[in-house]
């Protein structure tokens, strides 16, 4: 409960490192009445713990909330969703056999125009939270629409709902059918700068949601456009997200729209829009020399498994991107992605990166302990939040899951709770228990849910 000093008890697991996850056992992770960990005890005898309640902190017995995880339970950092569009929820699974630029025209523009209606987009958008926050997803950079009304309110429904996002109002002036795009340059920044000005008013200190520039994709803009969306960035230092690489058609088609651009990085960076704040999504089919270049301005990845592989895009080669230099996080790419789920994007990019393995690269393949990084820690550097929010350590705040997994008795039973897929028998290892998540887990799993201290859901 937000204003209220809380201690966490049980099992904490996170990510220490790319390759390494953290155990911390009995431990007492102290969260003040700002969402702040102040205090982490390891090895605490959890039921002292309950009793004196860390003296030298000042904190009284009526001033603390206290949450006991259950044994086989344990709790990990929120889930960061590096790139989803809230506008196209409804369609999860809704792809047919498309590829991106025919799938853009036959499904996502017509569901993305009709949000302009204010009922409907409160409905799309305040389950596509809720959803996301019930998969454990505490952070989540998301697309809206061209609508700036619509914009604004999903910017507030991630305010209510307590979850932590980056709200972009989508700029796009050419490619689109013309019921769904600006009519110029200059009315899309206007659109964009409103849309920036309404979410600073909401949260000024931009702790909870904060605006992200958000030019669609190089296609889907003209050059004064990206120009003036770059200008806007370096005016604003705001974040930047887009789409980059994801097709083979879609880079030959930026080549013969930016003949003179050079590579599709190269067009973004001419504009200005690579920065360190900046967001790409996909760079499934980035050259080495385009890597070298977004790693060398500092500009971050979203890896997107689900939606590579729904709508046949290709595989991105995570482990490559990581040893040049590019900092990747995951992204659940609603609804190219079939699924809100970034437990799902953590485990179909370790399948994926076993399709590339099987391609001849044997390094390519992502451990679980990879993804789960990618997931958490890697996510919040990717969305600008490094050593705000990712782990468990003194100064970061608790965004956090409690995650359960169904333990099978003597008799083969499991208890009454559902924990789904995940039966665990007593005998495991943590790492195996974790790996077993990964690739069995669901929300039925993820029992809370908590945004910078604030229980934001609660599986009932
Ligand atoms: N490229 C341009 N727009 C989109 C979109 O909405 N989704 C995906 N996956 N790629 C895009
Ligand atoms: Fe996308």
């Amino acid at each position: 409960m937000a204003g209220q000093n809380q201690i966490f008890l049980g099992t904490f697991i996170h990510s220490k490192a790319l390759d390494e996850l953290e155990y911390f056992h009995e431990t007492a992770v102290l969260v003040d009445k700002e969402g702040k960990i102040v205090r982490i005890e390891r090895g605490y005898d959890l039921e002292k713990a309950r009793e004196n309640l860390f003296p030298g902190l000042g904190w009284s017995s009526e001033d603390v909330a206290v949450h006991v995880c259950r044994d086989g339970q344990f709790f990990f950092p929120g889930f960061v969703d590096t790139h989803l569009h809230a506008s196209q929820y409804p369609n999860v699974g809704i792809f047919g056999k498309s590829t991106l630029l025919d799938w853009l025209i036959t499904y996502t523009f017509p569901l993305e125009a009709s949000l302009s209606d204010p009922a409907k987009a409160r409905s799309v958008y305040t389950r596509c939270i809720r959803k996301t926050l019930s998969h454990g997803t505490t952070c989540a950079a998301y697309y809206a629409t061209i609508d700036v009304a619509g914009t604004n309110l999903l910017a507030d429904l991630c305010l209510a709902a307590g979850q932590r996002a980056l709200v972009g109002r989508v700029c796009m002036d050419r490619l689109s059918p013309d019921w769904y795009r600006d009519a110029d340059a200059a009315g899309a920044v206007a659109a964009a700068r409103a849309s920036i000005e309404h979410i600073r008013r909401r949260d000024p200190s931009g702790t909870l949601v904060r605006p992200v520039i958000t030019p669609r994709f190089a296609p889907a803009c003209s050059e004064e456009l990206l120009r003036e969306l770059g200008r806007l960035a370096a005016e604003t230092d705001l974040p930047v997200q887009t789409h980059i690489s994801e097709t083979e058609a879609e880079v030959a088609l930026v080549g013969q729209l930016f003949p003179d651009g050079g590579s599709y990085a190269q067009v973004y960076d001419g504009f200005g829009l690579l920065t360190r704040r900046t967001i790409l999504a996909h760079a499934v089919h980035l050259t080495d020399d385009e890597a070298r270049l977004v790693a060398a301005r500092g500009a971050k990845v979203s890896h997107c498994p689900c939606s590579n592989s729904a709508i046949t895009s290709g595989e991105a080669r995570v482990r490559r991107l990581l040893d040049l230099g590019v900092a990747c996080g995951l992204g659940t790419d609603v609804s190219g992605g079939y699924s809100a789920s970034v437990l799902e994007a953590a485990r179909l990019a370790s399948l994926v990166s076993r399709h590339v393995a099987m391609g001849g690269d044997e390094r390519a393949k992502l451990s679980v302990e990879e993804v789960l990084f990618l997931a958490t820690r890697g996510g919040a550097e990717v969305v600008g939040l490094e050593g705000t929010v990712g782990a468990f350590e003194v100064g970061m705040e608790w965004d956090a899951q409690l995650v359960g997994l169904a333990r099978v008795d003597a008799a083969g039973e499991v208890g009454d709770e559902d924990d789904g897929n995940v039966d665990v028998f007593g005998w495991e290892k943590w790492d195996e228990k974790v790996a077993k998540w990964l690739f069995n887990g669901d929300d039925r799993n993820t029992k809370k849910v908590w945004v910078r201290g604030r229980l934001v859901h609660e599986r009932k």
